[in-house]
């Protein structure tokens, strides 16, 4: 028998990740090719990014995907989010020229802490969220702090995008095929702070570093490149990460919603890895359930990545530091 559709609501529709997510949603990439959805794609209320939105409707309508099976239009949360079973929170306001990291905090405060008491009155009983608008962990813990009824475990930030620009550094400098790695997860912020924890991964099932053999590689121009990766990307296009950031949050849901999956998510630390109970970082998880996880506790840390770990721990506490008035 054919599955009954799910609603997943996506904000920023209509921009730059948007467009490079929607049609992958469609397709099944993300829920599974005999998974139907029914898209509620939320804008912002102004004429120009409706407008858009309209025209992306209309180029999904014109794949005729046999899964796709419903477009909402909207700038009203109250109706994207509605029964909404996943609600992918990409809309954000980016940083303007002079705009401190500070009071960009606070503005999109204010959208995640409507977003999350909009989600939480509305979208369905099992509904998850994921977010990708920056700062993507202090939004997640803005968002779940508005819920009274959906749990923090509901709530999500992605790291993905970092565990597979780690993947793809780790096997081009050893020189092997990108499956061969294994094993690195992000562990903190999303942010040039992030910490992804080379001494854990693995290559072709040996230690990642004794294949590698250049330490000073993997403490330096290794994390480097990582954590700066998105500046690059942004110095070299002139706009942010688009078509990686989409494929890296289809495979943080696709990843979340198959059981046996070990992935890095940004979750409520509860103080594991030594995180602030209170912060959203990245750490490895194994998915139990669809839609459910348990976090892998059993990684040791060494001097260095516990270093590392505790710098980006405390711009975590930081960002919730400058929006604490708002919580
Ligand atoms: P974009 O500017 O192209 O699109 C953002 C869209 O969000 C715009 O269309 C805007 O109208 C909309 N929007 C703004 N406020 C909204 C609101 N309250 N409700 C609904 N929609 C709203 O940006 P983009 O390139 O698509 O990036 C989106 C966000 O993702 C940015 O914050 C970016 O920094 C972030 N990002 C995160 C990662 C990650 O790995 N976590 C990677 C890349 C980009
Ligand atoms: C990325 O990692 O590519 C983005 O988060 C960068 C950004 O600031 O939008």
């Amino acid at each position: 028998m054919a599955k009954a559709p799910i609603k997943v609501a996506v904000t920023g529709a209509a921009g730059q990740i948007g467009y490079a997510l929607l049609f992958r949603i469609a397709s099944g990439a993300m829920f599974g090719p005999d998974q139907p959805v029914i898209l509620q794609l939320i804008e912002a209320p102004f004429e120009k990014p409706m407008a858009a939105l309209a025209g992306v409707a209309m180029e999904l309508d014109d794949c005729a995907f046999p899964l796709l099976k419903g477009i909402v239009q909207t700038s009203d949360a109250s109706v994207g989010f509605k029964d909404a079973n996943w609600c992918l929170l990409v809309g954000a306001k980016p940083r303007g020229p002079g705009m401190e990291r500070a009071d960009l905090l606070k503005d999109n405060g204010k959208i995640f802490i409507e977003q999350g008491k909009i989600i939480d009155a509305v979208a369905a009983d099992d509904a998850r969220v994921a977010v990708v608008g920056n700062p993507a962990n202090t939004n997640c813990m803005i968002a779940a702090s508005q819920a009274k009824r959906l749990t923090p475990d509901r709530f999500t930030a992605m790291v993905r995008l970092d565990q597979n620009r780690a993947q793809t550094q780790l096997a081009q400098k050893a020189g092997v095929d990108l499956t061969e790695v294994k094993d690195i997860f992000i562990y903190g912020n999303h942010s040039p702070t992030m910490f992804p924890s080379f001494a854990h991964a693995t290559i072709g099932g040996k230690p990642a570093a004794g294949v590698i053999n250049d330490q000073a590689w993997l403490e330096g121009p290794f994390l480097e490149t990582v954590g700066k990766r998105g500046a690059a990307i942004i110095a070299a296009r002139g706009a942010s990460s688009a078509a990686s950031a989409a494929n890296a949050l289809v495979d943080h849901v696709r990843s979340l919603v198959t059981p046996g999956a070990i992935h890095s998510v940004a979750v409520k630390s509860n103080g594991l890895y030594g995180f602030d109970p209170e912060v959203w970082a990245g750490m490895p998880v194994k998915t139990t359930t669809p839609g459910s996880y348990e976090v892998i506790t059993s990684y040791e840390m060494d001097d260095f990545a516990k270093s590392k770990i505790a710098a980006t721990n405390k711009e975590l506490v930081d960002e919730r530091s400058f929006v604490a008035s708002m919580l």
